[in-house]
């Protein structure tokens, strides 16, 4: 079999640190892996004008698997051309609708499932001539139907339990959604299936979050529901996504943004990055064995030397040492 190639796509603010802790692990437990370097977001704005060059999107198109920082940078808020843009063209390009994002801790497994390329962050936007401002929100069934397929099938692999979130008090998108959970559950008879409202659903993660085993919602209410469950299992240090398509490459990356406030300090917490490495290891390039070493690395080296938003003074890259120490300690990368 031909080597395989992952993209690094380093990103901005604390993307290019904790990249840098993800290609040198990588290069430790998957040496024959071919390691091509992309600039997105801020720096490819910088560098080139747009926020995902032709040649970052080619690479990615051809590559095994993305393995992503995070964009974005004051700088260009307000901006025209900005490089959150990237990130959605990516996303779209790869048709990878299917963002995992598990959020574990001592008592707490669950996994959100969160449609990634409809709603709201697609739909037509613009500007009237009176001055309103408007963003809509679209979904076409067959764009629920396969997300929600999905997650039923994942919850199967789990406890069982699947939480479809919607808000259908009022949309009309929510309503649709909630008639194709019910048209697709019968399929998936060994899963029990709820729908909960989005509001409920912020309250029950933050009070009662190990009640969910597998929640599945659309774009934006997994957006705003991703952090919280990270919030409640560690935070945004900890939290890892995978991005999945029918066919071609997925993209890997934390749940986190550029993190303006630590970037260059040294501070930031590497583990989500590496994280989404064990994942892109596993759904990637289907070497569970490294993933599994990888994430049993990542845990050790969180307990052993914690980073300052663990209450610990680790920095991103003498925590990116202590993973690969335990990595080589433990045998996980001879293994290759
Ligand atoms: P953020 O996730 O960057 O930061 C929120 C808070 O969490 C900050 O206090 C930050 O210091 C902390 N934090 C984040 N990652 C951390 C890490 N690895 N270790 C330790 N602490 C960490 O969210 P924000 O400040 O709202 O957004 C900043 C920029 O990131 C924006 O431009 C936004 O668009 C972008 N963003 C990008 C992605 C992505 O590329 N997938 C995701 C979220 C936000
Ligand atoms: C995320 C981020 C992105 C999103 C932004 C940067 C476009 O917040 O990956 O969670 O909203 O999807
Ligand atoms: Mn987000």
């Amino acid at each position: 079999m031909p080597s395989p190639t992952v993209v690094l796509l380093p990103g901005d603010g604390v993307g290019p640190d904790v990249a840098a802790e993800a290609r040198l692990v990588l290069e430790l437990v998957a040496p024959d892996v071919v390691l091509e370097e992309q600039p997105i977001g801020a720096a490819a704005i910088r560098a080139t004008g747009d926020p995902l060059p032709a040649q970052s999107l080619a690479a990615c198109r051809a590559a095994d698997a993305v393995l992503k920082g995070p964009v974005g940078d004051p700088e260009f808020d307000a901006a025209d051309v900005r490089p959150e843009q990237g990130l959605l063209r990516l996303r779209a390009a790869l048709d990878a609708y299917a963002n995992l994002r598990p959020a574990v801790s001592a008592d707490v497994d669950m996994l959100i499932v969160r449609e990634l390329v409809g709603g709201l962050y697609f739909g037509a936007s613009g500007v009237r001539e009176d001055g309103t401002v408007f963003d809509t929100c679209e979904y076409h069934p067959d764009q629920v139907e396969r997300v929600v397929r999905r997650a039923f099938a994942l919850a199967q692999g789990r406890r069982g339990f699947l939480t479809s979130v919607d808000k259908a008090n009022v949309l009309e998108t929510s309503r649709m959604w909630r008639r194709v959970v019910d048209a697709v559950a019968p399929e998936f008879p060994d899963v029990r299936v709820e729908h909960m409202l989005v509001d409920n659903a912020a309250m029950q993660l933050a009070t009662s979050p190990a009640r969910f085993d597998v929640i599945v919602t659309e774009n934006m209410f997994g957006d705003i529901l991703s952090d919280l469950a990270a919030a409640m299992t560690g935070g945004l240090g900890l939290a890892p996504s995978a991005s999945l398509s029918d066919v071609g490459p997925g993209i890997f990356e934390p749940v986190h943004g550029s993190a303006p406030d630590i970037a260059g300090t040294g501070a930031a917490n590497p583990a989500a990055m590496l994280r989404s490495t064990a994942l892109l290891l596993e759904h990637g390039l289907g070497r569970p064995a490294e993933a599994e070493a990888l994430a049993r690395a990542v845990e050790h080296a969180l307990v052993a030397t914690p980073t300052p938003d663990l209450g610990g003074s680790a920095t991103t890259a003498s925590f990116g040492a202590e993973v690969r120490a335990q990595l080589s300690l433990t045998g996980s990368a001879a293994r290759t």
